[in-house]
């Protein structure tokens, strides 16, 4: 497999999974002793301008994820879906150094008091980034473990004052086929959208994503700010969105419109309801080879016991 990585992301700031747990390790063991306002520094402080494999420092440690065995920042950053720069699973490491994450900024609208416009700067200064690891399943059966980092939806959507008319929340990624060459070709309706019901929105696990393994993401993982819901499959977490819109009625989703026979609205990792082209009972780890054993897949990606309730009384056969 012919793996490239953008030319700015330098060896030196590859953090290997073992180091990266060991850090984590670190900051557990000083936050114990009470010395986290020693380690990094203001948040401030991580925000450059020039983009992606730059170390995020001051990042709140969490236990989310405490036990699970890590994917290789490799893997993560080489193996992705990000169809605006082709179809192929190594397409966005390859041509994702196009895209110019700074300046970016959110368009947050719809069914709110407060509609605007936020800087990703003022995202990463405003809201504490932490660490959290979350498991990625896929429909297509392949899944990671990955330590984002980034920050609850729900903080940055109470900003804007959603009202009582908010049921959905709607999602947009960037339209430029210049920096993003894959959207040269209609293989999909751009822009990318994607959306969530309001109580999913504001869910605690769900999070907006801004870097992987302590550094600030990679355009390939879809810089410089992307959706992150562990219970769902991967599809739901769009990459590089530029607006948030609150709606009434449920949003139209780029997947759902283009197959709609084979990925629903609502995408819960569930292992009892098959594709329609294959069984979602098991999964391959990325990382562990081709032919290596595959995993039983759990009920919502093993998040059951936080988000079961959400969907109570709803028919998971029907609402896929
Ligand atoms: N977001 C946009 N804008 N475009 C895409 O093609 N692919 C989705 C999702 N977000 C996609 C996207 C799919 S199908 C998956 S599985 C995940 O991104 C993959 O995330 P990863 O590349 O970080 O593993």
């Amino acid at each position: 497999m012919l793996i490239k990585r953008p030319s700015d992301i330098k060896p030196s700031e590859i953090t290997d999974p073992e180091t990266y747990a060991k850090r984590r390790e670190f900051l557990k063991a000083a936050a114990a002793l009470g010395v986290g306002g020693l380690i990094g520094g203001p948040v401030s402080a991580l925000v450059t301008p020039s983009g992606q494999g730059v170390p995020m420092r001051g990042l709140v440690d969490t236990t989310h994820g405490d036990g699970l065995a890590l994917t290789s920042y490799d893997d993560i950053t080489s193996y992705n879906n990000f169809y605006e720069f082709g179809t192929g699973k190594e397409d966005p490491a390859r041509y994702a150094h196009q895209l110019k994450t700074r300046p970016w900024s959110v368009v947050v609208d719809g069914e709110c008091e407060a509609p605007g416009t936020i800087d990703i700067e003022e995202i990463l200064k405003r809201f504490p980034q932490e660490e959290r690891i979350y498991r990625l399943r896929c429909v297509e059966a392949w899944a990671m473990v990955v330590p984002w980092v980034g920050f609850p939806l729900s903080s940055l959507l109470s900003r804007f004052k959603p009202t009582s008319k908010a049921k959905y929340v709607a999602f947009e990624t960037l339209v430029d086929p210049q920096q993003m060459p894959g959207q040269k070709r209609a293989v999909l309706d751009w822009p990318y959208r994607e959306g969530l019901r309001m109580d999913e929105a504001m869910h605690p696990l769900t999070i907006l994503g801004t870097g992987l393994y302590g550094e600030l993401m990679p355009n390939q993982n879809g810089a410089p700010l992307r959706l992150v819901v562990p219970w769902k499959y991967g599809f739901k977490s769009i990459k590089s969105i530029v607006r948030i819109s609150f709606t009434f009625n449920q949003p139209t989703t780029t997947w759902w419109e283009s197959a709609p026979h084979e990925y629903g609205f609502y995408a819960n990792v569930n292992p009892e309801v098959d594709h329609p082209r294959w069984s979602q009972a098991r999964h391959r780890m990325i990382g562990e080879g081709l032919f290596s054993r595959k995993h039983p897949t759990l009920m919502f990606n093993g998040y059951a016991d936080q988000v079961a309730d959400l969907y109570r009384g709803m028919d998971l056969t029907k609402f896929y």
